[in-house]
């Protein structure tokens, strides 16, 4: 079968690509022509003759000698012959010449075994490529069967001589032009068989090995001259990057100045730098120590956020940054560095993206903070009457427990502002941790309260439980998860909140730092916990209601009451959602969050005061009333809520 003629191919190539609108390019650059020789059964041996310049490459076969010869390589000058292996039983030998022009590399691979002829010099700048095939000598018996290039067959008769033509190019930019990616780049090198310095316009190399007495290695990456020295990154490599089963394993890093090369699904805009990072052979994972790669930019405006995210070239060959494996460090204002604890073929970068922004941040801030402090004043003013008042039942207990948590999460919640400004780490963590522990500490004297409601109900008001299992669960519960997460670590921390007016001055408060870790936390215990109540108290509303419906002075009183039980409910369970990201709530709900949430201890007491003065007036109403013990009743049943 012959060949399309060039022109001919390059036509369907570019409609094939117009066609599929990508650029599976036919890659002209590297050269691979393989056959089956048939040859005698006498010793035989690969001759070769090569010289520098561009001219043709003369591959042919005779009986005893399969020989290369021509002049395409930029340096190599090589003329000799190699003995082969001569099993006397056969008589045909596979080969492959393959041909690198960027590297000037050319092997020949005979019956499975390679023979370099010409080493990796490097990057070459000038280089013959682009091997059209030219002339065919017809053969005999002996010569080269099934000849093809690239894997298309050029002929299946036995030909003495194949001879190919080249075209002296600048072999670096063609090859930076047809790159398709970043993969590409990273196997050349690697095959380049250099160590130190290699550039390509598109990308700047350098490549280390890494012997047995490595420490580790500090390196700032070789980038192109237009790139001050203080704005390239570095890399340090750690000692454990070394496999103990080599004894010698090569590191490539390599610096791209051309982005295109990364152009991908992620729709966020990526910094200039990108680093590229792989170890010969090896898949490294779980590093003891991780790979950091500091990156040097200017600095970002406050409402951007940014992260280390890293594309594995060997596992998805479409552009695909992840950011699992890698651990953003933000040194500084124009500096970021990333902690990598695995890599195969990495190319790591810094991503940059708006981050969610709030509105009216400062009014929504002067709200809640004069309502904590309404509510702080409350919570003093309602402990005091629910000490002074004689007769301590449980329910009181209960009431007072919610007073002091309540109190402790609005003045922590005061504290967490002015304590986020220090910028002191420890402080904002066990900040962060004590405003946490405090609305764990809330929800669970409100399931108490809810719990206490269930046993009035269920008319067990003589089982009174020991006072110290109240203290325990209100109290000592929560100290639980919120040492657990103190434990794991990196969840409690400074948390900015961007205003969208003033994207200079976020709100810093000590909460839960963002991120993944953190976030599942929070949903975990805090909205768990959240739903546990606002649904138990939910069932326990309708419960009460069914059970006091029926009762004769039910009309009277079921207006305060329902009111009472629903304002609870309300203010017991949205405080938990103000903790909630604020991203996706409208404005009108997130200032009545506020307002409700701040005033919390405020509308406490006041409920408190409503029952109270209900109480007095049943009291009063009561006397000489026949049905005076089944108020009783009713007024310890509103007594719970
Ligand atoms: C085979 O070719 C080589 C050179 O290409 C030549 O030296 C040798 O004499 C040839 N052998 C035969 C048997 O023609
Ligand atoms: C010989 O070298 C070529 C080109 O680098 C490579 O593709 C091939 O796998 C090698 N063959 C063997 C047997 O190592």
């Amino acid at each position: 079968m012959e060949k399309y003629p060039k022109t001919v191919r390059m036509w369907i190539i570019t409609c094939l690509l117009l066609i599929l609108g990508q650029a599976a390019t036919e890659n002209d650059r590297d050269f691979k022509m393989c056959g089956t020789w048939r040859h005698g059964i006498a010793p035989r041996n690969l001759k070769y003759d090569l010289k520098t310049g561009c001219k043709e490459i003369e591959i042919s076969a005779n009986e005893t000698t399969l020989s290369i010869q021509g002049s395409i390589t930029a340096k190599c000058t090589q003329s000799s012959f190699i003995n082969l292996e001569s099993n006397p039983l056969q008589n045909q030998s596979n080969f492959c010449v393959f041909w690198e022009p960027l590297l000037d590399l050319l092997i020949v691979e005979v019956n499975g075994k390679n023979h370099t002829l010409c080493r990796s010099n490097g990057f070459q700048e000038d280089c013959c490529t682009d091997l059209s095939q030219d002339q065919q000598e017809n053969a005999g018996l002996y010569g080269i069967v099934n000849g093809s290039t690239h894997g298309d067959i050029i002929s299946y008769e036995v030909k003495k001589i194949y001879n190919f033509k080249g075209d002296s190019i600048n072999c670096k930019k063609k090859f930076c032009d047809e790159a398709s990616g970043a993969n590409m780049i990273e196997e050349v090198v690697m095959k380049s068989n250099t160590t130190g310095r290699l550039d390509l316009p598109c990308a700047q190399s350098t490549i280390i090995e890494m012997k047995e007495d490595f420490t580790g290695l500090h390196l700032t990456l070789p980038a192109p001259g237009n790139v001050p020295p203080n704005l390239i990154p570095s890399v340090y490599l750690p000692s454990c990057l070394k496999s103990k089963s080599r004894s010698i394993s090569k590191v490539v890093c390599t610096y791209y100045k051309d982005q295109a090369l990364f152009q991908g699904a992620s729709n966020s805009t990526i910094l200039n730098d990108i680093v590229g990072l792989s170890v010969e052979n090896e898949i490294i994972k779980n590093l003891t120590e991780p790979v950091k790669i500091k990156f040097h930019h200017s600095a970002l405006p406050a409402n951007y956020s940014r992260r280390c995210v890293s594309w594995d070239t060997r596992q998805d060959n479409d552009v695909n940054w992840r950011s699992d494996g890698c651990e953003t460090v933000e040194i500084h204002d124009t500096e970021t560095e990333c902690h990598c604890n695995h890599l195969t073929y990495f190319a790591i970068l810094v991503e940059v993206k708006q981050k969610a922004t709030v509105r009216h941040l400062k009014a929504l801030t002067f709200i809640t903070a004069v309502g904590c402090a309404v509510s702080l004043v409350s919570c003093v003013v309602l402990f005091y009457w629910l000490c002074k008042r004689r007769g301590k039942t449980q329910i009181s207990l209960v009431h007072r427990g919610l007073v002091v948590a309540i109190f402790l999460l609005c003045l922590f919640f005061i504290l967490t502002g002015t304590m986020a400004n220090l910028t002191n780490k420890v402080v904002c963590m066990i900040t962060g941790s004590l405003l946490h522990y405090a609305l764990l500490s809330t929800l669970c004297w409100m399931a108490m309260e809810v719990f206490h409601t269930f046993l009035l109900i269920r008319k067990v008001f003589d089982t009174t439980l020991p006072t110290w299992i109240f203290y325990l669960v209100g109290f000592g519960l929560p100290v639980l998860p919120v040492s657990m997460l103190l434990l794991i670590g990196d969840i409690y921390g400074e948390r900015k909140i961007v205003p969208i007016d003033d994207v200079e001055n976020p709100y810093l408060m000590c909460w839960m730092v963002k991120k993944d870790k953190s976030l599942l936390a929070h949903y975990l215990v805090n909205v768990g916990l959240l739903a546990v109540v606002v649904s138990s108290g939910a069932v326990m509303l309708f419960l009460v209601v069914r059970e006091i419906r029926n009762r004769p002075d039910w009309k009277k009183i079921h207006v305060a009451f329902l009111s009472i039980w629903g304002l609870t409910c309300l203010f017991g369970t949205t405080w938990g959602l103000g903790f909630l990201d604020f991203g996706p709530m409208s404005e009108a709900i997130l200032f009545f969050f506020c307002i409700i949430n701040s005033l919390q201890g405020f509308f406490l007491m006041l409920r408190y005061y409503a029952l109270e003065r209900m109480k007095k007036k049943d009291r009063s109403f009561s006397d000489g009333s026949s049905s005076g013990s089944s108020k009783q009743h009713m007024l310890q049943t509103y007594e719970k809520s």
